[in-house]
């Protein structure tokens, strides 16, 4: 989509406005020319426009955020085991106020109705007019963000997973941004869920092989059982919930369960998704731990099971 969309009922309101996908789907709706609030505890997106403090936990961050309001970018409430007790008197209340459209960001790992993300899922279908859910594949950005995966390859140049030989096509939260500002600007809507990957389908001993071709220093893949895997995180500091979570996902990868690409971003976007390798050299600094600092410890609340 090239031309500057008009939002026609009110501002986008984008959600999680610092993370993976809100910072650049920020940037470009502003390059777009759209009226957006960006809306986030702490951190202010870098792009001067209207912000406003928003706490899934704080309901009275709600109405402000809503204030003339038509489409809403919604990052569920992250690292959260329940979330539709935070979500669902945020919807009611979005819905009262005028909004119309709701982007999700879900899963591909996670089915609606499904526990966690999957019941908000089931809300935002079952409330809002006209809903999107995009259902990534795992980030490329967990190769170099705060992930266990980013902090294996620093640490040790392994990729330690459960996933066997399994698939996934990775995908630069980039694209899922360009998709999203897509259905938010679009003119013409039909509900649907839409899978968002990379170009192709790869395992974890793919992935190492272009680390090691990208950073010059030997990345390897170490498949282990998912009780191997959750114990090594629970030791690595995360909490054991999360850490079993993860593990269940490597599952599904293992499994075949998704093994898939779709052509989502070429369709929405008009251009196609980055590869693996592209994202990787692109972002090769940030592999590699310099030798004047030590690694940062694990965190111990951990960000979102990922990848689902
Ligand atoms: N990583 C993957 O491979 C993957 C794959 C598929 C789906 N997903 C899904 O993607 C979603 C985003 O995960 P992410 O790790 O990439 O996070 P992220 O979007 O990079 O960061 C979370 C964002 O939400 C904001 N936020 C956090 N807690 C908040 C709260 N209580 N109230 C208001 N805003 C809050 C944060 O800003 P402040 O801290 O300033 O508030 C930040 O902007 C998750 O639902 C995850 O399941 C991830």
């Amino acid at each position: 989509m090239s031309a500057v969309r008009r939002t026609g009922d009110g501002r986008i309101l984008v959600l999680g406005a610092s993370g993976n996908t809100g910072a650049p789907l920020t940037a470009l709706l502003a390059d777009r020319g759209a009226a957006v609030r960006t809306a986030t505890r702490r951190t202010v997106p870098p792009d001067g426009g209207e912000h406003v403090r928003f706490d899934w936990g704080d309901p009275a961050t709600h109405a402000p955020a809503l204030a003339g309001v038509g489409r809403v970018y919604l990052v569920a409430p992250v690292g959260v085991a329940d979330p539709v007790p935070l979500v669902e008197p945020f919807l009611d209340r979005a819905l009262r106020a005028g909004v119309r459209r709701v982007v999700l960001l879900g899963s591909s790992a996670v089915a609606a109705g499904d526990p966690g993300l999957g019941e908000v899922e089931a809300l935002v279908r079952s409330a809002v007019p006209e809903w999107a859910v995009l259902k990534p594949s795992w980030f490329m950005q967990n190769f170099t963000g705060v992930h266990p995966l980013a902090e294996g390859i620093r640490r040790s140049g392994e990729i330690v997973t459960a996933t066997g030989d399994g698939r996934l096509a990775f995908v630069d939260a980039r694209d899922i941004a360009a998709t999203a500002a897509a259905l938010l600007l679009e003119e013409e809507w039909t509900n649907a869920e839409h899978l968002v990957t990379g170009p192709e389908a790869l395992g974890y001993a793919d992935a190492a092989a272009l680390l090691t071709e990208v950073t010059g220093r030997p990345v390897r893949h170490v498949d282990v059982s998912p009780e191997t895997l959750a114990g090594r995180l629970v030791a690595a500091g995360y909490e054991a919930g999360f850490a079993a979570a993860l593990a269940a996902l490597d599952t599904l990868v293992r499994e075949g369960g998704q093994d898939a690409v779709a052509d989502t971003v070429q369709r929405l976007t008009g251009r196609p998704p980055r590869s693996l390798r592209a994202f990787l050299t692109e972002h090769r600094d940030r592999l590699a731990v310099p030798a004047d600092r030590p690694e940062r410890p694990t965190r111990r609340d951990g960000a979102a099971p990922s990848g689902g």
